[in-house]
This record gives C-alpha cells, structure tokens and sequence, in this order.
C-alpha cells in the first residue's frame, strides 16, 4: 500500500466508505459524518498528500479553481491503489465501496470515477467541481452517485455541479442531484440528504 498517513475503522455491515476530506482537513475530519450516514460501514479515511501552504489536498491546484490536471491524473491513480491495496489488507468488498468526498475531495473521487481508476459502486459528493477538462469515455454504468451542491457556492458553483452531473450521466452513471440553500460549507441538510441516499432501498 503507498504511504498515505489514515484512518481505518471497521464496521459490522458490508459497506465501507472511502472519506476524502477537503482542503486543509485530514483523515479524522470526516469520521463523524461516516458514522452519522452510514452507522454499520466501515470507514477508509485517507489524509491528502498534497500541502499547499501547509494545508493538506488530494492533488495540486494552480489557483483557486485551477486545477494541475497532470496532477489530478497520477494522484487519482495513486489514490486508487492505496484504496485497492487496503481492500486487500482489510478485507473489504471494492464492489461495496462508496466513495465520500468533500470539495477537494470529492474532486479527487470524481477523477478517479472519470479516469475508470477505481471502481465504486457509489459516490456521495458534496460542492463538487469538474476535475477534468477533457476526461475519457469511461463507462459508469453500475455507478450511482449522489452530488450535494450548495446552491449559493461561489467555488463549487451550480454551473459545475451540473456540468459535472452532466459528464457523469454522459457516461451512464445514475445520478441524482441536491442543492442545498448554502455556500460551499457543509450543512446538517448535506448530511440528511447522504443518510436518506444511503438507506438500503437506495444503494444496496
Ligand atoms: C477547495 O477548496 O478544496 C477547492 O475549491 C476544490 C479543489 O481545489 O479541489
């Protein structure tokens, strides 16, 4: 498994969820809302490797908003070998992984879904933005992922939300879209809206 400082913590049910925090946060940022949306999985939670003025991230960014797509594509693929190797190591079912990213985060899951780097069988992905300007045709088909945008986001804007929402169904993937009345910070609502996407009669 490649070097990345995390968290493992094994559930009673068969899920287990990948959290990837956003920019500046670390591997028990996420925790509590793996625990509050999904009580029985088990939880990966990985710490970016990236430091941007000291600030952990998942890939390097030019700007705000700009992203390093040479970048996004090799630390999607090291991610997703990390994340493999751990299926390995712990045990767990790649085809129960739901992946669980915010902002920076879910930037990275959306890459390594694009880029057919790791095969999830779901994605939860709060203020998410395009991660890559020209992605290949990969097919999604057995993916379902839930985006949880914040309809005044000035960083995630609607507009991306939707162009990403757009790329993903381009490639087959089923997608339902949330916005919530907030920025780009996360809500009780984000995490209502996951725990509700989650019950057994939505992803099984
Ligand atoms: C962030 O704050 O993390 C960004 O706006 C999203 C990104 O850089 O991936």
């Amino acid at each position: 498994m490649s070097d990345f400082i995390y968290r493992f913590i094994p559930g009673k049910g068969e899920r287990t969820l990948l959290l990837l925090h956003g920019t500046g946060g670390n591997e028990a940022d996420l925790l509590p809302l793996g625990f509050a949306i999904a009580p029985d999985a088990s939880l990966l939670s990985p710490r970016g490797k990236i430091l941007e003025n000291g600030a952990p991230r998942f890939f390097r960014r030019l700007a705000e908003g700009v992203f390093d797509e040479e970048d996004v594509v090799a630390r999607a693929n090291e991610l997703a070998e990390f994340v493999s190797g751990a299926s390995r190591k712990y045990d767990f079912d790649l085809n129960a992984l739901i992946t669980v990213g915010y902002s920076n985060g879910a930037n990275i899951a959306s890459a390594m879904m694009l880029l057919g780097a790791l095969k999830a069988h779901g994605a939860i992905l709060f203020r998410p933005m395009v991660p890559l300007s020209r992605p290949p045709q990969h097919p999604l088909n057995d993916c379902e992922v839930l985006i949880s945008g914040g309809r005044f986001d000035p960083i995630a804007t609607p507009d991306q939300v939707n162009a990403l929402a757009d790329l993903l169904r381009e490639r087959r993937a089923q997608v339902d879209v949330r916005m919530q009345a907030s920025g780009h910070e996360l809500t009780d609502r984000d995490m209502e809206t996951a725990r509700d996407w989650l019950a057994p009669s939505a992803v099984a």
